[in-house]
């Protein structure tokens, strides 16, 4: 009897552990996913890029971290750290999405021609030190 309780708790103690698994698994958040959907939104909404460099360069073929004007902090999850897009003819707007990038503590994109509202979740991006 007592050897019959024992392996019924043994095995609910396994199934616990394994759901428990499971959900962490399934559950955590991929930043690097997320930190790519916004680089990407960033370059749908360039409506003019004289010299096709986010258009031939900012591949999904490879990780966002060799992307031109993009640095990475390589720890844990790969998150862009550095956006310096300066002085490259661009223009359009920046996306909301940009505030989904929390690890970026330097962002330029001086002389180029963006135009519209800068997004309020700008302010969510506690990290940032530069923005130019
Ligand atoms: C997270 O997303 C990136 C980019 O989409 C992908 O390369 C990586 O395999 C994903 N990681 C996990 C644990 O799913
Ligand atoms: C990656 O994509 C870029 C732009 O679409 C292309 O020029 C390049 O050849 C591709 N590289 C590989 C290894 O597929
Ligand atoms: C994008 O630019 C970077 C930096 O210039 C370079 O290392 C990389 O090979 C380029 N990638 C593509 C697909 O052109
Ligand atoms: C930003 O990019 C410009 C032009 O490519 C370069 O001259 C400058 O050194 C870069 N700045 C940083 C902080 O990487
Ligand atoms: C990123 O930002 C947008 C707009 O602020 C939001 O709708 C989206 O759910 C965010 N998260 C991910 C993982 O892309
Ligand atoms: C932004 O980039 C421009 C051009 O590369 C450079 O002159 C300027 O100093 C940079 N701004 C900051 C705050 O680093």
């Amino acid at each position: 009897m007592e050897k019959a309780a024992t392996t019924f708790f043994s095995l609910a103690l396994v199934l616990m552990l394994m759901h428990c698994f499971v959900a962490l698994a399934g559950g955590a958040a991929n930043y690097t996913s997320s930190d790519e959907s916004a680089l990407l939104a960033f370059k749908t909404h360039i409506t003019y890029d004289p010299n096709h460099i986010l258009a031939t360069n900012w591949s999904t073929n490879t990780s966002f971290c060799n992307w031109v004007g993009v640095s990475c902090r390589h720890r844990g999850q790969n998150r862009v750290t550095s956006l310096n897009l300066s002085n490259m003819g661009l223009q359009g707007t920046i996306p909301p999405q940009i505030g989904n990038l929390s690890f970026l503590t330097y962002f330029n994109i001086s002389f180029n021609h963006f135009n519209g509202h800068l997004p309020a979740e700008l302010g969510q991006l506690r990290r940032l030190k530069v923005f130019h």
